[in-house]
């Protein structure tokens, strides 16, 4: 009966566990399989793992705040896991503790079109906006990184550009920031994508308050992504499909990067639709 799970802190507002268990009912796998929501604090982050394989367990997704101790307990990581510096995966396994990332793949997957040799603009420097920069960056687009905290977003520029030399991949950043003396707001023209990976919207703040943006400021031809996940379309997605761009919301970023999860751990594809449909429930 192998077990499945997400850990995280807190964990609760998870809609991992729908989206798992739908997709194993799906493919006729939910007598063996489950998955389930377990919260554990970063001090019983390391135990819990090492737990987990003797009670069942066949693997883990990890999200915040575990990403780096994920990747750092492991006995072997793949190499995306490596090059990010995090881990949203875990596989238990004869030799032990396996961690990947999925994360990159899911953003990638969610969008509608490659972002090779596009240019796009990352709102955001946390765990979030670094594992966008580098998987952006990775996949050869030109990525500007714009953070509330310009110092933050000069951090994440220079750790890509070292994570880049040492994995021997190409990759340009910047840190963009809106002009001194115009106004506030970013010139999004030059720019065929925009994720925004902040917190803003999460509580409900305005983001044309919070985020160098205007609300008429995207346009047609334009991917936005906002990484936020909530079930009604965000204040920064129902403006920029005003504007007739495309929109990419975070609950589809979620389930491309759980699908990728549950093939690694059951070696089968899992329908998305039914994915999609237990996590916007
Ligand atoms: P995560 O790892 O999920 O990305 P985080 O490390 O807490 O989370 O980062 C949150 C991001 O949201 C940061 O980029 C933060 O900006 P600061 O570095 O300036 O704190 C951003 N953020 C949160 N609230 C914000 C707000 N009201 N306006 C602009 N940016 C905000």
């Amino acid at each position: 009966m192998p077990r499945l799970a997400v850990l995280g802190y807190p964990v609760g507002h998870s809609r991992s566990p729908a989206m798992h268990n739908a997709a194993l009912a799906a493919l006729g796998m939910d007598a063996e399989w489950s998955y389930e929501a377990i919260e554990v604090a970063p001090e019983g982050f390391e135990a819990l793992v090492r737990a987990m394989p003797g009670q069942g367990f066949a693997g883990a997704n990890v999200t915040v705040p575990h990403k780096l101790l994920a990747l750092a307990l492991a006995d072997s990581a793949s190499e995306t896991a490596r090059e990010i510096g995090a881990a949203n995966t875990l596989i238990f396994g004869p030799r032990g503790i396996h961690a990947d990332n999925t994360d990159a793949g899911g953003l990638l997957a969610s969008l509608p079109e490659s972002p090779r040799g596009r240019s796009a603009l990352v709102l955001g420097a946390g765990g979030a906006g670094m594992a966008a920069v580098w998987a952006l960056g990775a996949m050869g687009a030109r990525v500007g990184i714009w953070n509330r905290t310009p110092a933050r977003a000069e951090t994440v520029r220079i750790e890509v550009a070292e994570r880049a030399q040492q994995f021997h991949v190409e990759i340009e950043v910047n840190v963009v920031e809106p002009e001194p003396e115009a106004p506030v707001d970013l010139d999004l023209g030059g720019f065929d994508l925009i994720v925004n990976t902040t917190a803003v919207g999460l509580g409900g703040e305005d983001p044309f308050a919070e985020l160098p943006l205007r609300r008429d400021g995207f346009a047609p031809g334009q991917v936005v992504v906002d990484m936020v996940y909530s079930s009604a379309p965000s204040t920064l997605l129902a403006a920029a499909a005003e504007c007739g761009a495309r929109t990419v919301d975070g609950i589809e970023i979620l389930v491309q990067q759980g699908a990728l999860s549950f093939e690694l751990w059951t070696g089968r594809k899992p329908p998305l639709d039914v994915m999609r449909a237990a996590a916007r429930a």
